[in-house]
């Protein structure tokens, strides 16, 4: 069993429950907060759609144990939030909806919409829509309710229900009933028993800004800081070490090449290009976009890098990734389970480069409790990846 403290709709509750209970489940049978439908049961359908830490999240493929210290927010929690107020009363006016099974996944994205996007058109609410399924409606009505709420202006939102703060900068001197500052996610917080990289561990921090997901990585290298620099004026030995890219091409620093992700039954692949720059003290950046033709779903995002110093030999190299993604795979992308996977893009990055660096193949891959699922794809894509290898 697994001891497991949420805040619910605003209340703090503790259950001690089978690890392996989805959080739907848990909200829906412990909770008896039957608000969050679940249709298709593997994060297909959107019915299940509730906000974890003020972002939309899937509530069938979370686990509760996994969202521990979470704050997470049902449609019941929003009966009285004037956002869902006025979608709510748009919903009806639009005839939004019939049976009603999707509405309630429906409104948390709808809401999710109207406060991303202010400017949003007709193609770009369907867009966003896509990963929300409705049997009835054909999206007509829903499409309008949501154009009418922009058009008649979204009202402000409490702040106990805006989205994610930086971490730390929350606090309840700012306001009545304010959440506390919220925990780290599961994938932000340091692994238990570090995974290796060489003799180092990777860690990852994640926080919200600008509307970017922002994820700070600090991975230790056996090998000195000249030569981790050195290697990593190389864009294409950059782009050689990253789990599931495929370089087109290389000219004057800018990369072009494609790179897929897997997640779960999500498969995506990214056609785009990069630029990397060099700084002054062994920094650098690399900014880049592309896009899932398949999902129509656009990738853009930056890093930032810098190779430190660490003890007589070793280096460090911090990574600080900055990404957005806009269209339909966008709601994969807010939730801890892409956080952790990205972190492994990152440590899979450090162990192939030192392995790159140092003649020999990758070292064997180490175990990701809660996440070997995802491990086992990755690592299915490195073995692949380094077949295609001369
Ligand atoms: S029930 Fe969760 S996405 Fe379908
Ligand atoms: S209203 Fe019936 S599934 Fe959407």
């Amino acid at each position: 069993m697994s001891l497991v403290t949420l805040r619910v709709n605003g209340e703090d509750v503790r259950a001690d429950i089978p690890p392996r209970t989805h959080l739907a489940d848990f909200l829906r049978e412990h909770r008896l907060l039957t608000g969050t439908h679940l249709g298709c049961e593997h994060g297909v359908c959107g019915a299940c759609t509730l906000l974890i830490e003020g972002a939309p999240a899937r509530s069938c493929i979370a686990y509760a144990a996994a969202c521990d210290g979470a704050s997470v927010t049902t449609i019941e929690g929003l009966e009285h939030d004037p956002v869902m107020e006025a979608l709510r009363a748009a919903f009806t006016a639009e005839h939004a909806l019939q049976c009603g099974y999707c509405t309630p996944g429906m409104l948390v994205t709808a809401r999710d919409i109207v406060l991303r996007l202010p400017d949003a058109d007709a193609d770009r609410i369907r867009l966003e829509l896509a990963g929300n399924l409705c049997r009835c409606t054909g999206y007509a009505g829903i499409v309008r309710a949501i154009q009418r709420v922009l058009r008649e202006g979204v009202p402000a939102v409490p702040r106990t229900l805006t989205r994610l703060a930086p971490l730390g900068t929350l606090s309840r001197d700012e306001g009545e009933g304010l959440s506390p500052p919220p925990s780290p996610s599961p994938a932000s917080r340091e692994r238990e028993g570090p995974v290796a990289v060489g003799d180092g561990r990777v860690r990852a921090n994640e926080v919200r800004a600008g509307g970017n997901t922002e994820l700070t990585q600090t991975l230790r290298l056996s090998l000195p800081p000249d030569q981790v620099w050195a290697a990593l004026q190389d864009p294409a030995l950059i782009a050689s070490c990253i789990p599931g890219a495929a370089i087109a091409s290389v000219q004057d620093g800018r990369i072009e090449g494609t790179m897929e992700a897997a997640l779960g039954p999500m498969r995506a692949r990214f056609a785009g290009a990069a630029t990397v720059r060099y700084g002054t003290d062994r920094t650098g950046t690399i900014e880049g976009e592309g896009q899932d033709r398949a999902s129509a779903t656009r990738l853009s995002g930056s890093a930032r890098f810098a190779v430190l110093p660490d003890g007589a030999s070793g280096s460090v190299l911090e990574i600080v990734l900055a990404y957005i993604l806009r269209g339909p795979l966008a709601q994969f992308a807010r939730g801890a389970v892409v956080q952790d996977f990205a972190a492994e893009i990152a440590y899979l990055f450090a162990r192939n480069l030192e392995a790159r660096m140092q003649g020999r193949a990758a070292a064997p891959a180490a175990s990701l409790g809660l996440f070997a699922l995802l491990w086992r794809v990755l690592r299915r894509r490195l073995a692949r990846l380094l077949g295609r290898e001369p």
